[in-house]
């Protein structure tokens, strides 16, 4: 029953996905009925009661493995509104019995989890569903991940992560959409609509949680936990517009911060959560701090004390506090000091009664653990498999070395060939490796050509034992597939590094087999851009997989044999070297815009040089000032070509549409899918404006030989903009406009917008 009602969930995505998205949202707007009940709730509940509701805890053991007696008395007088990580079903069970029948008002637990991309069967990591630059993937994703975590009894995931973040050092990158808002916003929304669903009280609906609000990807030098110094114009333009997204899709609760945003931390950050999310935008859902971030900020320098910092939090408008617990220490005795109102707590009990009533917890508070949970369901794993495929991006492919052919005699190496665990990615705890489906599985079952030696036992490995095999299986063979990267825990949370090239001695490895002369292709599995810059003539071809997840194995076999094309752009550009972070697309200008013209290389400089200003310009004496790769790149297994740009209408008023087209060709021997992607610049401005912004894209498909004349439409009203003055401006004057493969190519127009 169980298995039918899950295909027929996802078929039912899957028809719905050509509708009108905008008929998925959830309501935002609370209805009065709704009110009514939770105001008739809240009258019932005491002062202990109401914080109580704000608590979400942890951890519910004993240290023998059972429920511990102080979780089972603060459950009773009504102390507890929702756990973390507990996944054992009868304390489960037990934990909501105990809330729904023995405390005053019988309020049902939440039970929370970090199920970010996948709960069993895994997709890729965000930052690789983001490159497929297909929102209806990480619907997908969304929608598999609650049919799955809500039969083991988790209704509210801490996702989707949404920080934009331009600095591949960071390691939470991989969690991120990566550098764009625009497609930030796209996916953003897209996993709010997968995980809670047609309707939140549905028993396989998860409440979303957009986070970290806000502006955590921009943590200072990429090191997480770190400042955010940013003015409040590019807060608006670029970091909050992924949230606004989610807002709009309905998403039920969202989560501060670690970092401080100029000066605040965001756990204490009344501008941001009362002014901006309660007040602008009237989010009516709930906020959560982040793990202590209440506590952490007495390290931030920012409260004096836990009294301090829960006076701060709560003041600031922070609806319910993640593990540490200063509300409950504390907030009953700043209300009696007059410190805080408890007429705010009334509003947080609100928010949080909200959620649970629309999750339809107090009709439908237990899970039904009569039928096993059916997890891996067939469907599940193609949508993982056919996701890992879209978000796979071809970097390099010389001399059309891929797709290989079935005949081909591969040596296939590296430390993450075999690594069941690894490819899975951070925060996926609850995926097994032991249903994962590695490359090397997926070469043996195709009955490919191959012979595995793994060269390194892992990415840090720095032992050459395994060389000189590596180095004979690649003299033998016709082509060395090198699959190499970082593991998972090499990234997430607390993992940044400070150079994001190949760890351990995988490039020596890579060095070994290059001296054989075979070919060589390097599959990369990682949570951020890899650099590889200074031997990349060692390489014929390279596929980023990101951390491909349960199917990456398959998917990565049938994208090197050609049986699927790799499909995805990159969402983040790619660095030469580390030295270039932070490094995007869409920065401005300068005065001194760098030029292939002006650019003297270091080593061109001549000894005991005059001082002068030739070649004064935004570059790098030794690395230039071009990315690797720019963002949107990714090669297929054809080519294209886009010619006849045609701007309708020249001159446009400001209520009006920029409508353009160009032709698409697939100009090579195959059919194939190419992201055509468009991009404005607004040259003069009362704020300076960035080279290029992404205002829309299509995803197409051609067969060999086609041409497609493609049409894109862009409201003015989408070109403008917060400005220094933090007014919004739609400001008349030139724009250019290009359209084409990434953010650094395409075919170029121009139209003028007037007053
Ligand atoms: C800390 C992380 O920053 C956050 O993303 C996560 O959801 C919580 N811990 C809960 O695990």
């Amino acid at each position: 029953m169980k298995q039918l009602f899950i295909a027929l969930s996802l078929l039912f995505l899957i028809a719905c996905q050509a509708e009108d998205k905008s008929s998925k949202q959830i309501k935002k707007t609370s209805n009065s009925a709704e009110e009514q009940r939770i105001d008739a709730l809240l009258s019932k509940m005491s002062l202990e009661e109401k914080i109580g509701q704000t608590a979400l805890r942890g951890s519910s053991s004993s240290s023998d493995g059972g429920i511990s007696e102080e979780i089972i008395e603060d459950i009773r007088a009504g102390r507890i509104g929702a756990f973390l990580n507990v996944m054992d079903p009868e304390h489960m069970q037990e934990l909501q019995r105990l809330s729904v029948e023995e405390s005053p008002n019988g309020v049902p637990i939440v039970f929370a989890r970090d199920v970010i991309h996948g709960f069993k069967t895994i997709f890729p990591i965000p930052l690789g569903l983001a490159a497929s630059w297909d929102d209806e993937q990480a619907e997908i994703c969304g929608r598999v991940s609650s049919i799955e975590a809500t039969q083991a009894g988790i209704r509210w995931t801490f996702a989707p992560m949404v920080d934009i973040c331009r600095d591949s050092r960071w390691g939470r990158i991989s969690e991120s959409p990566g550098e764009d808002p625009y497609l930030g916003e796209l996916i953003s929304a897209a996993y709010v609509r997968g995980f809670q669903g047609d309707s939140l009280n549905a028993p396989d609906a998860m409440a979303a949680c957009v986070k970290h609000y806000a502006a955590y990807g921009a943590a200072v030098g990429g090191r997480d936990y770190n400042s955010a110094e940013l003015h409040e114009s590019q807060l608006r333009n670029m970091i909050l517009p992924p949230f606004q997204a989610a807002f709009d899709a309905g998403v039920a609760t969202v989560m501060t911060s670690f970092n401080d945003v100029n000066g605040v931390p965001a756990s204490g950050n009344s501008f941001l959560l009362k002014d901006v999310l309660k007040g602008e935008i009237g989010f009516d859902g709930f906020i959560v701090s982040d793990w202590n971030s209440i506590t952490e900020m007495i390290p931030h320098g920012f409260a004096a004390d836990e009294k301090h910092a829960a006076e701060l939090a709560a003041n600031a408008g922070l609806d319910m506090e993640m593990t540490s617990e200063s509300y409950e220490n504390h907030l009953e005795e700043l209300i009696k000091e007059g410190k805080f109102k408890e007429a705010e707590l009334d509003d947080f009990v609100r928010n949080i009664l909200r959620i649970k009533i629309r999750l339809g917890l107090f009709e439908n508070p237990y899970t039904d653990w009569s039928t096993p949970p059916v997890y891996y369901e067939e469907e599940h794993m193609a949508a993982a498999k056919t996701a890992a495929i879209k978000s796979s991006v071809l970097l390099k492919n010389n001399k059309s070395l891929l797709p290989l052919q079935q005949s081909t005699k591969v040596a296939l190496i590296g430390p993450l060939a075999d690594k069941g665990h690894e490819q899975l990615g951070t925060w996926t705890f609850d995926g097994e490796k032991t249903k994962t489906q590695t490359v090397v599985d997926a070469f043996e079952a195709g009955e490919a050509n191959f012979n595995f030696v793994e060269g390194l036992t892992h990415s840090r490995d720095m032992s050459e034992d395994q060389f000189k095999s590596a180095v004979r299986a690649a003299k033998r063979s016709d082509v060395a597939v090198i699959v190499a990267g970082e593991e998972a825990i090499l990234s997430g949370e607390a993992h940044s590094r400070a150079k994001i090239n190949l760890p351990g001695a995988q490039e020596a490895l890579i060095e070994a087999i290059a001296e054989t002369g075979t070919p060589i292709v390097l599959v990369i599995m990682a949570g951020r851009p890899i650099t590889y810059f200074d031997y990349q003539d060692q390489l014929d071809a390279v596929l980023m997989t990101w951390h491909p997840g349960t199917m990456g194995g398959p998917a990565i076999y049938d994208m090197l044999y050609g049986i699927a094309e790799p499909e995805g752009r990159l969402p983040v550009t790619w660095p030469k070297t580390a030295g270039q972070l932070p490094l995007y697309y869409n920065h401005k200008n300068t005065g001194r815009p760098a030029s292939a013209e002006s650019f003297v290389p270091m080593n061109k400089i001549p000894v005991e040089a005059w001082q002068s200003s030739l070649g004064n310009t935004s570059h790098y004496l030794d690395y230039g000032f071009t990315p690797h790769y720019p963002f949107g790149y990714g090669l297929g297994y054809t080519t294209y070509k886009y010619s006849n740009l045609v701007i309708a209408e020249k001159q446009l008023d400001k209520d009006g549409t920029v409508k353009v087209s160009v032709d698409l060709t697939n100009t090579g021997s195959r059919a194939g899918h190419e992201i055509a992607q468009l991009y404005v610049q607004d040259i003069t401005a009362s704020t300076t404006r960035p080279v290029r912004e992404l205002k829309t894209f299509q995803k197409v498909k051609l067969k060999s030989g086609e041409t497609k004349t493609l049409s894109f439409e862009v409201p003015v009203s989408d070109l403008s903009f917060v400005g220094a003055d933090l007014e919004t401006h739609l400001e008349a004057g030139t724009f250019n406009l290009w359209i084409g493969n990434n953010a650094m190519s395409g075919q170029k127009g121009s139209f003028e917008l007037v007053d």
